[in-house]
């Protein structure tokens, strides 16, 4: 456990409830360790991620579980370029999954569209492209300033996150995947998505295929929604279209994302930041981690246990027990309570 900065820290609490609730009731193996890493640590410390931190979660620890970072007093986010895009990196987890689901019929911004409309997964690319990290500047501070920033895309980065989308809708029964890029300009890195998505495409004959350009992606998620199942896209586009995606499920505070490599550690987070302005005061939602947990214990092999805790966001949400982002009157740890009482098998009162 990483709680990180801000409301991290609040989310991450109600996220060891309710992963002790459902250890409780389905007897799982369960030893949480908490990690300080976060921008006190930083400040505190001059460490971000500790020498040898990635050697230690990959050797002895079955799945990683983080808050938020970003803190005002850190504004190069320097410890949240360290921990977060380290371990994503570095682990190479390379699939962002970020399912993107109308929970509740009252949490559409949407007029006219339910919940069987807002009902898809997004794959964002997770090593490469604007988060490389690659560029410089000349002169850096005087008018005669250059400064230059790169994407970089390899074939084998591309050819697998979108492999792994169309591996996503066979195993799930889907029957379409969009890829989304803005080739018509990015002439170089883009048109190697191109490139990929075809081939890959090619390889799946029964799964349709399409393409947006991302700007065009943006106003068909809003306005017709329900045309898709699995988009793949690039780092920085996944980024930005996710955001937009949690809006459409009732805000950043609903939206859960897993980072994943199959077949090794993987990191759970909910897609929102540190919102420092509500560090404390019991106003953040944390449904977004509580479904990441959900992902957690599916990717680990706890299916039950996930949709408990999936169905328990589902009552809390239809009981009403939700925090001020969503209309509610409940504070953070309320609706953690509730769901951790509901995973573990005891009865909840509507609220
Ligand atoms: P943010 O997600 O922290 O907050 C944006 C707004 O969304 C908030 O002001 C709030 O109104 C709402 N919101 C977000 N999460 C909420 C929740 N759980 N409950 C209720 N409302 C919620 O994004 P930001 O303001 O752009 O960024 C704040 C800091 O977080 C920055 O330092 C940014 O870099 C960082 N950030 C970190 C992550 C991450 O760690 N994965 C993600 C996004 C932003
Ligand atoms: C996210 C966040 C991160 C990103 C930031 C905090 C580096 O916005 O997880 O969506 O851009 O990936
Ligand atoms: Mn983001």
């Amino acid at each position: 456990m990483i709680a990180g900065d801000g409301i991290g820290t609040d989310v991450t609490a109600e996220a060891v409830k309710v992963l002790d609730a459902a250890a409780e009731r389905w007897d799982l193996p369960l030893e949480l360790v908490h990690f300080p890493w976060s921008a006190d640590h930083y400040l505190e410390t001059g460490v971000s991620l500790p020498d040898g931190a990635l050697e230690d979660l990959t050797e002895n620890f079955s799945a990683v579980f983080v808050g938020a970072f970003g803190d005002p007093r850190v504004p190069d986010m320097k410890h949240a370029a360290d921990i977060l895009l380290g371990m994503r990196f570095k682990l190479d987890l390379y699939i962002n999954f970020r399912p993107i689901r109308l929970y509740d019929q009252r949490l559409c911004p949407l007029r006219n569209k339910t919940v069987d409309d807002i009902d898809f997964v997004v794959f964002r690319e997770n090593t490469e492209g604007a988060y490389v990290g690659a560029g410089g500047n000349l002169k850096k501070g005087t008018p005669d300033e250059v400064a230059i920033q790169e994407e970089i895309y390899t074939f084998k980065g591309v050819e697998r996150i979108i492999r792994a989308a169309f591996e996503y809708a066979v195993s799930h029964d889907k029957t379409k995947v969009c890829m989304a890029d803005k080739s018509n300009v990015m002439r170089y890195g883009h048109d190697l998505w191109q490139r990929c998505f075809a081939a890959v495409a090619a390889e799946y004959p029964q799964i349709e295929a399409s393409h947006l350009f991302v700007d065009a992606l943006t106003m068909q998620m809003v306005r017709k929604p329900e045309i898709f199942e699995v988009i793949v896209t690039t780092n920085m586009f996944g980024d930005i279209v996710t955001d937009l995606g949690a809006a459409l499920q009732g805000g950043l505070g609903v939206a859960a994302s897993a980072n994943l490599h199959p077949g090794r550690l993987s990191l759970f987070e909910p897609v929102h930041g540190s919102a420092p302005k509500y560090t404390g005061s019991g106003k953040a939602n944390p449904m977004g981690a509580l479904l990441s947990v959900a992902l957690l214990l599916e990717n680990l092999g706890h299916e039950t246990a996930a949709m408990a805790v999936e169905d328990a966001v589902k009552m809390a949400l239809r009981d009403g027990v939700t925090t001020f982002d969503l209309g509610g009157r409940h504070t953070t740890s309320e609706v953690g309570d509730f769901v951790a009482s509901s995973v573990a098998g005891q009865p909840v009162g509507a609220a």
